[in-house]
Parts: C-alpha cells; sequence; structure tokens
C-alpha cells in the first residue's frame, strides 16, 4: 500500500499519479488535499508519513509545487528517508542506494509524464543494501542525536 499526498500545488500531480496507479493495479491511500484550495504541504506530509511509520503503509509519494518543502517537511518524521526528485537516475538510486522510502515531485518543475515514470522507477527498485546500509544507519543516528563523526 502506497501512501499519498499533497498541497494545493502538488494536487493535480497527485490526480495524474493516481490514475496511473489506478492502471498499474497499485493500491493507495490519499491523504490528502482533495482540492486546489489552499493547504499546507506539512500537513499532508506528516500524514502519509506517519503511516509508514505505523507500518500500515509501505512507501509515500508526495507532491507539492516544487516538491522542497514537501520533502523537507517528510524528513522531519521519525524513520522518513524523503527523496525530492525530477530525473530518472535520482529516482532509482535514491531506492537502491538510500533505501529511500518517500519520493517527493514539483508539479510546478516536472510534467505528469516523467512523474509516472519515476514512481514507476521508485516503487520498482529496490535496495541495494551493503556498504549502503552502514550509511543509512549514520542517517538514523543522527536522528537519534548522536554524532557520527
Ligand atoms: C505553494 O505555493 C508552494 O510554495 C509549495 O507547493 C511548495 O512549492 C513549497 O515547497
Amino acid at each position: 500500500m502506497i501512501a499519498l499526498g499533497s498541497d494545493h500545488a502538488g494536487f493535480p500531480l497527485k490526480e495524474e499519479i493516481k490514475k496511473h496507479l489506478d492502471e498499474a493495479g497499485v493500491q493507495y491511500l490519499d491523504v490528502g488535499c482533495y482540492s486546489e484550495e489552499r493547504f499546507d504541504y506539512a500537513k499532508s506530509a506528516q500524514k502519509a508519513c506517519d503511516l509508514v511509520v505505523k507500518g500500515e503503509c509501505d512507501k509515500v509519494i508526495l507532491c507539492c509545487g516544487t516538491g522542497v518543502g514537501i520533502s523537507m517537511a517528510a524528513n522531519k518524521v521519525k524513520g522518513i528517508r524523503a527523496a525530492c526528485c525530477s530525473d530518472y537516475f535520482s529516482a532509482k538510486y535514491t531506492r537502491a542506494h538510500n533505501d529511500a522510502n518517500c519520493l517527493c515531485m514539483g508539479a510546478r518543475v516536472i510534467g505528469a509524464g516523467l512523474a509516472c515514470e519515476l514512481v514507476d522507477v521508485f516503487l520498482n527498485t529496490e535496495f541495494e543494501g551493503g556498504r549502503h546500509q552502514t550509511r543509512i544507519d549514520q542517517i538514523a543516528d543522527i536522528e537519534n542525536g548522536k554524532t557520527v563523526y
């Protein structure tokens, strides 16, 4: 199950992504927002990310205007590794090397066609583990207030 969230600027892109996931038969839970009326991205970021933290969803896809604000908010949720991506390579390797569990995109940055490609590669790329796990552990240590240097 994929958690989806957006602010008002990201809402139209989220709708396109939902159509794409429907066609692919991927199940999702849309935590909002549900229109282009002003809606602050921190709220949907936290709500969608909490579903992953609670184990109710596997990954999160978030959209705002740039993808940046909503990724900043998502990365404040403990256990979330959010990546703001607008290219294929980053969306692939943030899974393979960073074990990202949250993909953020900007509706004012990329079109729906590319966004859906990024969604596909993000959802279908496995984490490689190995030396990358050490780095993920260090990120978690920083999150827990430990000094890693
Ligand atoms: C909303 O106008 C816009 O600031 C927001 O969607 C996002 O781009 C922030 O990072």
